[in-house]
């Protein structure tokens, strides 16, 4: 029997910025279920590694595939563009992202922002795409916002909203950046409890985030990165419980402190 290859698979992937060289040679692989969390200081690329992931940013080495399939590239190092903007799309579509700042339309309301990429870029009929925008929005615990603007919601329903919006399009993955970031002690709660119920649904979940909490929580495999370069991963029970490297006992020892 063959395996199921990874939803998304990452390897020696380099990017840089002009002169800067941030991501120095990067491999993560996430299989269907699993959610790997990325930790790391400000700067280390994280970000970077989720946009190149779902090709909102050029790489200059390496290959990404999504779902056993490598993305086609034209052009090397500096000049190396995605080759199929088909291929892109349906790349894109399928990892959604949600954001630290929610990045919702505030001229919509959060019914409008959950059907918008649904209906407008995958062409999707608006009877069945407003019934799952309901039900996934009922599923955040916000459906009593739907004809509400997102001005008019907490930090936190907005970021359910957001979630919401990700899961709407059906993805194969979720990728966050820094999904509590933005929001109060509180607030954060709420999101992370959405975030925890997707993980037992076996949701495949790529996590950036600054909260050693979740990530050890929710994660089956952390990845510590330092300076464009994965410095540790393993299980959170090990990374977390027996770090053996110094900079990761160094930012552990920051973090839990904060
Ligand atoms: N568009 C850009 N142009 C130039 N440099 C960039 C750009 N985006 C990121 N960088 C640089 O790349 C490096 C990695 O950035 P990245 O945003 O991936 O870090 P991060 O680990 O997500 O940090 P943080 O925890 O602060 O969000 C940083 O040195 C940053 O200044
Ligand atoms: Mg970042």
């Amino acid at each position: 029997m063959t395996e199921t290859p990874p939803v998304i698979q990452i390897r020696d992937l380099h990017k840089n910025f002009g002169m800067l060289e941030v991501l120095k040679g990067v491999d993560i692989t996430a299989r269907r279920g699993d959610v790997v969390s990325l930790i790391g200081s400000s700067g280390s690329g994280k970000s970077t590694i989720l946009r190149c992931a779902n090709l909102l940013e050029d790489s200059q080495k390496g290959d990404i595939l999504f779902k056993g399939e490598p993305v086609k590239w034209k052009g090397t190092g500096d000049h190396r563009r995605p080759a199929d903007a088909k291929q892109v799309l349906r790349i894109r579509t399928n990892l959604s992202m949600v954001f630290q700042q929610f990045n919702l339309w505030s001229h919509m309301t959060i019914l409008q922002n959950v059907m918008e990429a649904p209906t407008h870029v995958l062409g999707l009929d608006r009877t069945d795409v407003e019934a799952a925008a309901r039900a996934h929005l009922d599923k955040v615990g916000i459906a009593d916002k739907c004809d509400n603007y997102p001005a008019q919601l907490s930090g936190g329903q907005q970021q359910r909203a957001a979630i919401a919006r990700a899961l709407c399009m059906e993805p194969e993955a979720l990728l966050f950046d820094e999904p509590t970031s933005a929001l109060d002690p509180e607030l954060e709660q709420e999101v992370v409890r959405v975030i925890k119920d997707l993980a037992a649904e076996g949701r495949t979940m790529v996590i950036v985030t600054h909260d050693m909490k979740l990530a050890h929580d929710v994660s089956d495999h952390v990845v510590f990165l330092h300076q464009g370069k994965i410095e540790e991963e393993g299980a959170p029970a090990d990374l977390f419980g027996a770090p053996k490297s110094e900079r990761l006992r160094g930012f552990l020892s920051h973090t839990q402190a904060a």
